[in-house]
């Protein structure tokens, strides 16, 4: 089973229009397959599922959707709260979360607060989040701990550089599925993609629920992950570790 599992949900915009309806229908449809896959992670024992919510590129999406789908963030944390809390799910949340409406922004650090101290399973909701914006900050940071003289440039190496992520309290990201047929990363961990494995499902994210979870972690099953290693190097720290 995965330890971290990212998840790019893309084709509610689509999945509406399919039907003749407004794009927000599908992002409403959605949260239906945002609430299935998480009790579905939670009840398989994946450790960290983080979701892409809402990227810093999608403030500019015509007003009326970024309005919906901010309604639509408030609503999920009120109607989820409780499952959340009694499932010992802890919710995370990394991006600008500034940049959110108080009304999302308040019932998010509620929950967070109320949750900090669940072990089960750590939720984390990527809102205003891009990779590339992520990696900034956190080069903004390590430039400004090294001015203050708490960092030398010379011994920065991967692990700390990592440590100024949003992510730096996540396991390592192993999955990283993205629905709807499209085959881009969108901005989404972009370091902390360097060793996961990818999965593309041709489903749109309203009709991704448990059956279509299930068969890309049974996709991710049959993965051979060499982290650079060759094929008989694994196959030998494999047996070396069942035996011990
Ligand atoms: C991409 O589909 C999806 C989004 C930009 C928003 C994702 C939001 C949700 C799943 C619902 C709310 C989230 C939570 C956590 C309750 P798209 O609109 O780009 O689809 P398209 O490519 O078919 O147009």
């Amino acid at each position: 089973m995965p330890r971290h599992v990212g998840i790019i949900m893309d084709g509610n915009g689509r999945w509406a229009e399919m039907r003749g309806l407004p794009r927000l229908e599908g992002h409403r449809e959605g949260s239906t397959s945002v609430r299935e896959v998480t009790r579905c992670a939670r009840r398989l024992g994946v450790g960290a599922l983080t979701l892409y919510a809402f990227s810093a590129q999608n403030w500019a999406r015509p007003a009326e959707e970024v309005a919906g789908l901010m309604e639509l963030l408030r609503d999920y944390l009120e109607s989820e709260r409780e499952e959340i809390l009694e499932n010992g799910i802890r919710l995370n949340a990394i991006g600008e979360v500034e940049r959110l409406p108080r009304y999302v922004r308040e019932p998010l650090e509620k929950l967070r607060a109320e949750s900090a101290g669940n072990e089960g399973m750590v939720l984390t909701l990527a809102l205003s989040y891009g990779g590339r914006e992520e990696l900034v900050e956190a080069a903004r940071r390590v430039a400004e701990a090294a001015c203050r003289g708490e960092l030398t440039p010379a011994r920065l190496d991967a692990k700390g550089f990592e440590s100024f992520l949003w992510t730096h309290e996540l396991p390592a990201l192993d999955l990283v599925i993205r629905t709807s047929g499209e085959a881009r990363i969108s901005n989404f961990l972009l370091w902390q993609m360097a060793y996961a494995e990818l999965c593309f499902s041709d489903v749109l994210w309203p009709d991704f629920r448990t059956e279509a979870f299930l068969r890309c972690l049974a996709q991710y099953q049959q993965r051979e992950r060499r982290f650079g290693l060759t094929s008989a190097q694994v196959k030998r720290e494999d047996s070396q570790r069942a035996k011990a």
